[in-house]
């Protein structure tokens, strides 16, 4: 019955952007398991963020990324984006997507990471994604939209 109501009213255009949670989920199924490479090209593109990271701050990147707390971190990242894109197209659960992107930016303020910073990430996530995901204009239409919004979300605690 949730189903069917969800479904008519996203096809009456009611709600905001169901149609657009199967495009990010279908690009981001193609990379969800490369945790060390993503976490390595965000890196390796911006080294201020490697520098935030205490455990990294100063080392080799080339030696960093294949030890345990690499891939720890890097889990722990792409396993997040994974719960909240998990979620992505059910609108009853939108007040949870929001309480996640939330706590995950007042935990982040909490360590200095700043809305610049944080757009570096997003810029460096984006040219992974689409440089090893089938990547086409509704794909590219529905991470714009959807990250255009979590990321307004997110810089209202950032700022
Ligand atoms: C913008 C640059 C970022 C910096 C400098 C940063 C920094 C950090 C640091 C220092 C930690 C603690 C590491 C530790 O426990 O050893 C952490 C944890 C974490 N980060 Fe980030 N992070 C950034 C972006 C992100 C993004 C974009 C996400 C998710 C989309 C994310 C998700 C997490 C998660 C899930 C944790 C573990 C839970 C926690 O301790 O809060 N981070 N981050």
């Amino acid at each position: 019955m949730k189903f069917l109501v969800i479904l008519t009213l996203c096809v009456a255009g009611v709600l905001t952007h169901c149609d657009k949670a199967p495009y990010i989920k279908a690009a981001w199924n193609q990379i969800k398991h490369n945790e060390v490479d993503i976490l390595y090209s965000v890196f390796k593109t911006y080294p201020e963020i490697q520098d935030k990271f205490p455990q990294f701050a100063g080392k080799d990147l080339e030696t960093v990324k294949d030890t345990a707390p690499f891939a720890v971190h890097a889990t722990r990242i792409v396993s997040f984006m994974s719960e909240i894109i998990n979620l992505l197209g059910d609108p009853t659960v939108q007040s949870t997507i929001d309480a996640l992107l939330v706590k995950m930016a007042k935990d982040h303020k909490a360590r200095g990471v700043t809305k610049e910073l944080f757009d570096k990430f997003n810029n460096g996530m984006n040219n992974y994604i689409k440089t090893h995901a089938a990547w086409d204009e509704k794909t590219e239409d529905a991470w714009k939209v959807i990250g255009d919004e979590q990321r307004a979300l997110i810089y209202t605690v950032l700022e």
